[in-house]
């Protein structure tokens, strides 16, 4: 917590590293070597608390999420998580009941997920050009088909029934179309909402009207698209973008879209957001745990990294923020290593030199 009465800025963070399965440790490992790296040159401590959820610990244990590890991540400043899921676990164990409880029982309502093509990324579309393909998408994170509503009756038998229902709350989607709405005043006025209004009748009857009054208050333009077209306009004219607010499927969906565009999922960054502050934000690649490609050294880092530094943002250090996303470019203008290893020792060499040149020029701001 905050080092020093006198202080406008927090010096020493209580960070939980949770590593999870896959690629996880392996990517969250650069990124947090990374974090360190920036704190050294930018002048504050992160005092790294290691949570072991997960796989391995649930095989070993049963437990997926804890009260005791719960209250560990209540206590922390901010979560740095790799990815939950493994093909030794049944789906939805890990995913369900440690990932989306987390986001639940943290109140973590927004979901951002930027799309940006760098320079140096061979983007999935020939022609898009940088300035076409920069946008972040507002992904409604606790309701919605993710709210948990539904479940089997008859099982077993012919008329077995499974439903999932998709809960929309007019205080849960407006302050989620009130944050992206604040995030489209900063940067381009230019909000649209992706829904499916035509065939999701109620929800998108919802989601439509709170978008209109919250765009009318915040002065920004309000644009809207079905979700099927939205994918065909990435693609073909994502230009046509800026901020895009959705629902929680829906922004699943596109965010890895988004990635594929940018790169593919190795670039993407997100963050689990409390807003307010008033507790810890998760922030995790977008990725999962790639089980085709864990423990070869494979795994492309750049996607954690740069959810590191949407953590120095929310956390207060932009300027450790910009550390991060200038050391993935500056590795990028050199050529995108091929491994996991390759990227680490690119990124550390720039923030080391950076450093350097920081040092001689009497500060790090
Ligand atoms: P995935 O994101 O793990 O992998 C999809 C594809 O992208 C794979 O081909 C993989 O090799 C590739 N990929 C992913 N990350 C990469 C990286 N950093 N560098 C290079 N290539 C990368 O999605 P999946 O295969 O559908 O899911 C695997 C497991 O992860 C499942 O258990 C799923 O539930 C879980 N999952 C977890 C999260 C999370 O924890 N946030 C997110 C998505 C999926
Ligand atoms: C993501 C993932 C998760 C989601 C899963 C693993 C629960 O796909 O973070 O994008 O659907 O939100
Ligand atoms: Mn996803």
């Amino acid at each position: 917590m905050a080092a020093g009465a006198d202080a406008e800025v927090q010096t020493t963070y209580t960070i939980a590293h949770l590593p999870g399965d896959g690629v996880g440790p392996e990517v969250t490992g650069v990124a947090r070597s990374c974090v360190d790296a920036v704190a050294a040159r930018r002048g504050f401590t992160v005092d790294w608390r290691h949570c072991p959820l997960g796989a391995q610990h649930y095989l070993d244990t049963g437990e997926v999420l804890p009260d005791r590890e719960l209250a560990a991540l209540r206590d922390c400043d901010a979560v740095l998580l790799g990815a939950v899921g493994s093909p030794a676990v049944p789906p939805g164990v890990l995913e369900r009941g440690l990932l989306l409880r987390l986001r639940a029982e943290l109140d973590l309502y927004i979901n951002l997920r930027p799309s940006k093509l760098r320079p140096g990324v061979p983007g999935a579309v020939a022609g898009h050009r940088l300035e076409d393909l920069d946008l972040v998408i507002v992904r409604e994170n606790t309701e919605g088909l993710y709210a948990g509503a539904g479940g089997i009756v008859h099982r077993g038998s012919d008329f077995e029934t499974a439903t999932e229902e998709s809960l929309n709350t007019v205080a849960g989607v407006r302050r989620c179309v009130e944050y992206a709405a604040g995030l489209a005043q900063r940067r381009s006025g230019r909000l649209t909402l992706v829904h499916k209004t035509n065939v999701l009748v109620h929800a998108g009857d919802l989601w439509h009207r709170v978008a209109r009054a919250v765009a009318a208050e915040f002065e920004v333009a309000l644009d809207y698209a079905h979700v099927d077209a939205a994918c065909l306009y990435l693609v073909s004219d994502p230009a046509r973008f800026d901020v895009i607010v959705t629902d929680n499927l829906f922004g699943d969906i596109l965010s890895d879209l988004g990635a594929a565009l940018t790169g593919g999922l190795g670039y993407a960054p997100s963050g689990n957001l409390n807003p307010a502050g008033t507790g810890p934000s998760i922030f995790e690649p977008v990725h999962g745990s790639a089980p085709d490609i864990a423990g070869r050294g494979l795994a492309n880092p750049a996607g954690a990294v740069l959810s590191a530094g949407l953590m120095l943002d929310h956390l207060g250090q932009p300027a450790g923020a910009a550390d991060l996303d200038a050391a993935v470019n500056a590795v990028l203008a050199a050529g995108p290593p091929a491994s996991t290893g390759g990227w680490a020792e690119a990124l550390l060499a720039y923030l080391a030199a950076g450093a350097a040149l920081a040092g001689q020029s009497g500060g790090g701001a």
